[in-house]
């Protein structure tokens, strides 16, 4: 059965104790650390930067996801990933040639991601697919945590997973933005097998006991498959 991979976000992180948030959901059973980078411009809120990305990096030997929503991330994909990153996600809206910039991140043995925002159509991105290793699927309109997840996200993950599987194409396809126990569920039937929430986990009184919840939602992926 394949596996469902819960990406906590720390956005929804208490940032006085980065490393230590880091290190208790990794301890909760987290698969991967999203970390959202905002630069004030692409959306309108600031988060951080390389320099935090580096500073929690000890903290825990999970993959780190860094979702770049910042405005022409192609100056700074070798920064983010001399950080400490794994994957690093850019947006469809936000760089000028995706296939250029995706190989970029490949060249430096990173795993490549394409993010779209909820009001750009998923075909767009089509093309790109076999270049990406990952593509985020944005489930509200990114800057701010504790948003509601916008239902026409499924539409988008449901044609991706579509498509994937018409090109014989292994892609991990997530979803960011409004996960709950309910909205999470309708993503995996949907086709997403990455999970990525921030005050469902970070605000939850046993974020275990979340992230344990989140990996039984696992079973209904494998009828769609
Ligand atoms: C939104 C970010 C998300 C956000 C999700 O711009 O990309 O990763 O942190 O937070 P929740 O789970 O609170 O919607
Ligand atoms: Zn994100």
């Amino acid at each position: 059965m394949p596996r469902i991979l819960i990406a906590p976000s720390i956005l929804s992180a208490d940032f006085g104790e980065m490393r230590k948030e880091v290190r208790r959901v990794a301890g909760c059973g987290a698969d991967r650390i999203h970390i959202d980078v905002m630069d004030g411009h692409f959306v309108p809120n600031i988060t951080f930067g390389p320099a935090l990305i580096e500073s929690i990096r000890g903290a825990t030997k999970l993959p780190f996801e860094t979702h770049l929503m910042i405005d022409r991330p192609e100056r700074y994909i070798e920064r983010f990933a001399d950080a400490g990153s794994d994957t690093l996600i850019v947006h469809y809206e936000a760089v000028r040639s995706p296939d250029k910039v995706l190989k970029e991140i490949r060249s430096l043995d990173k795993e490549a991601g394409i993010a779209i925002n909820p009001s750009t159509p998923v075909g767009r991105v089509f093309r790109y697919l076999p270049m990406a290793d990952m593509l985020l699927v944005m489930s509200v309109k990114p800057g701010f945590g504790g948003q509601r997840f916008i239902p026409s996200a499924l539409e988008s993950i449901s044609r991706a997973r579509e498509r994937a599987r018409a090109t014989g194409r292994r892609i991990r396809i997530g979803v960011d933005g409004g996960v709950t126990l309910e909205t999470g569920a309708e993503a995996i039937r949907a086709g997403a097998d990455e999970l990525i929430a921030g005050t469902a986990i970070f605000g939850s009184s046993n974020a275990a006991r979340t992230i344990r919840d989140f990996k039984g939602l696992g079973r209904p992926y494998k009828y769609f498959r």
